[in-house]
């Protein structure tokens, strides 16, 4: 008789900062790949809220954005039964571990992170170590569970590559404990640009509100955005050198539509970016009608957003726990 063996679906693990409701870059760059790989793979997706303690926030703030991140991951159809969905601050080993994975991290190659000098400027008056120590966290976030592929956006690249680096330092120090993970970045939507300034990346914390697309963004939102997206002065849609701003409303209508670059170019032939801007709008808003409309339900229903949360914290409890004490115990830590 044929034996079936069934071989252990690869893991996926991914987390979002509840810093406020995300951007069209955040869910053409990450969510939108969250949902698609549920499907397949053993998926793992939280809510980053100690990563968002690095840049102060009001805590009934910080309180709300939290609930309204976790709906918004239920809304994408993530399945509480079927993946994993949690709050980071609910599971205790991604902490421990990470205090661990610090004594493994070389004070050099964490001053190098690219975000950190970025933010560093930013938040000139607030410059703590826990900015600091962020990709160590995020690197004991993936590692914790033994994931195999993290979908993000090109911007936690370098994040990504520290993990592996730690991953590999710990396993060559103390033989096979972590899995070494492979960032999983889209070949586009990796990098969504702002509507304002095509050369800076469209972010959540952009202070001009033009700047970027809300994933709950009504339809009318939508289309002014997108109106008074900068563009240049050729007045042709094409995808090249130099025209940033019609670089990024193609990359946004291709994401939405599935329609490349040439096909685009193809379709818009002679007409004028008015045109064009129009139809990316109404190509966004039919994208994230169905995350919107499940979103309204959902937030409504504050029990079963509890219940949700509880199920997720106690099954990544179980999952990360083996991994955690596999490292204490590598270490030297005397288990209780
Ligand atoms: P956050 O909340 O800043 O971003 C969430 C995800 O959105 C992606 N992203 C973008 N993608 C395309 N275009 C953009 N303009 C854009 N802006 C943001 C980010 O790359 C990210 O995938 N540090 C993480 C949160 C985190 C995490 C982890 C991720 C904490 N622990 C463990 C993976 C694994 C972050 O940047 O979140």
């Amino acid at each position: 008789m044929e034996e079936i063996i069934q071989e252990r679906k690869k893991r996926v693990l991914s987390l979002i900062q509840p810093t406020s409701i995300p951007t069209l870059g955040n869910y053409l760059g990450a969510l939108k790949n969250w949902q698609k790989m549920s499907k397949d793979y053993d998926c793992i997706f939280g809510v980053a809220d100690l990563h968002a303690l690095t840049v102060h926030v009001d805590p009934a703030t910080l309180r709300r954005q939290t609930t309204e991140m976790l709906a918004l991951l239920l809304s994408l159809g993530l399945d509480p039964q079927e993946n994993i969905v949690f709050v980071q601050s609910h599971v205790h080993t991604h902490s421990e571990l990470a205090w661990i994975l610090n004594c493994y991290t070389q004070f050099g190659e964490a001053s190098r992170m690219t975000q950190f000098k970025e933010k560093s400027r930013k938040h000139a008056d607030n410059i703590n170590v826990g900015l600091f120590d962020y990709p160590v966290l995020m690197a004991a976030d993936i590692l914790v569970y033994q994931s195999d592929f993290v979908p993000v956006g090109d911007d936690q690249k370098q994040h990504l590559e520290l993990a592996r680096n730690i991953a590999d330092r710990f396993n060559g120090a103390h033989g096979q404990t972590f899995t070494v993970p492979e960032p999983f970045i889209g070949q586009k939507g990796a990098r969504i640009m702002s509507l304002q300034d095509p050369l800076s990346k469209m972010s959540k914390s952009d202070v001009n509100p033009k700047a970027s697309v809300s994933v709950l963004d009504t339809p009318d939102v939508i289309v002014k955005k997108f109106k008074s997206a900068v563009t240049d002065s050729e007045a042709c849609v094409r995808y090249a050198e130099g025209k940033d701003g019609i670089n990024n409303l193609m990359t946004i209508y291709s994401c939405c539509t599935g329609l490349d670059y040439d096909e685009i170019e193809k379709d818009f032939e002679g007409k004028g970016y008015g045109d064009f801007k129009a139809a990316v709008a109404e190509a966004v808003i039919e994208e994230l009608r169905p995350l919107r409309e499940n979103y309204q339900k959902i937030i409504a229903d504050k029990a079963f957003i509890t219940e949700a949360a509880a199920i997720g914290a106690e099954r990544a409890l179980r999952v990360s726990q083996k991994t955690l004490q596999k490292a204490q115990k590598k270490v030297g830590l005397l288990l209780k």
